[in-house]
């Protein structure tokens, strides 16, 4: 690819019909919002889970660097209330350092079966550890053991060197439950925003955008 003198091959991927759906989508009244937007998200959160694709509730996370410098990845939805999104994760990955250090993120899910694009942004919290207890006893012993062997973000010189930490910790623990690691916890993102964009086929899209203040919620239209 050659952008600078003008023949750089544009992506179009083929045209395909839109994927047949087991179910009718719901309609977002965006001429007359709904005045709860954590319900709103709530609603086509749970509509995804209906998709027939592998992880509908992929969340995209953005932080940022104490030089402002961003990164994203995804990570899965665990939880979603009025306190927040949650997800789990290494506290010492690049990703935990980052939310940690600065508090703030900015989140995406998009639902390309829906035409649709979710948006949050807000303060960072870690979930107690009642929770983060919770969810890592809900996982399976493999992934257990994973959370104790991956020093996630750190180089890895081998998938040798990998597999053998994983047979250390297995060692370690045989006969008896994993613990959850100490570094391996959950994130809440509690939204300061919370957007909601929906794909329209025939005409324009439609976008609003909820801001909090205390308790409230204030919502405008933006130009998609
Ligand atoms: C679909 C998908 C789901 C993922 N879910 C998680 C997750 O829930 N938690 C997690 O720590 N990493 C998850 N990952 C891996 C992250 O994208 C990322 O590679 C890893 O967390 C390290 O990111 P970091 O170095 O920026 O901290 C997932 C990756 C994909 C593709």
């Amino acid at each position: 690819m050659n952008a600078a003198n003008g023949s750089t091959p544009f992506i179009h991927p083929p045209k395909r019909q839109p994927t047949p759906l087991s179910f009718t989508p719901s309609q977002l009244n965006f001429d007359a919002p709904p005045t709860d937007p954590i319900a709103a998200a709530r609603a086509w959160i749970e509509e995804s889970l209906q998709l027939p694709t592998p992880n509908p509730n992929a969340l995209y996370v953005a932080s940022v660097d104490a030089d402002g410098r961003p990164s994203l990845r995804a990570v899965l939805l665990r939880a979603f209330d009025a306190d927040g999104a949650v997800f789990f994760t290494n506290h010492k990955s690049r990703k935990g350092r980052e939310l940690a250090g600065q508090g703030c993120a900015a989140l995406l899910m998009h639902w390309d079966h829906l035409d649709r694009q979710l948006r949050l942004e807000g303060s960072v919290e870690s979930t107690s550890d009642a929770l983060s207890d919770q969810y890592f006893r809900e996982r399976s012993r493999s992934k257990q053991i994973g959370a104790w062997a991956s020093e996630q973000s750190q180089p890895l010189a081998d998938r040798a060197t990998f597999d053998a930490r994983c047979k250390s910790f297995e060692e370690r623990f045989a006969g008896g439950d994993v613990p959850r690691p100490p570094h391996w916890a959950g994130f809440r993102i509690r939204p300061s925003t919370i957007e909601f964009w929906q794909g329209h086929p025939d005409r324009l899209h439609d976008r609003i955008v909820y801001t909090r203040s205390g308790d409230h919620w204030t919502v405008s239209r933006l130009y998609p």
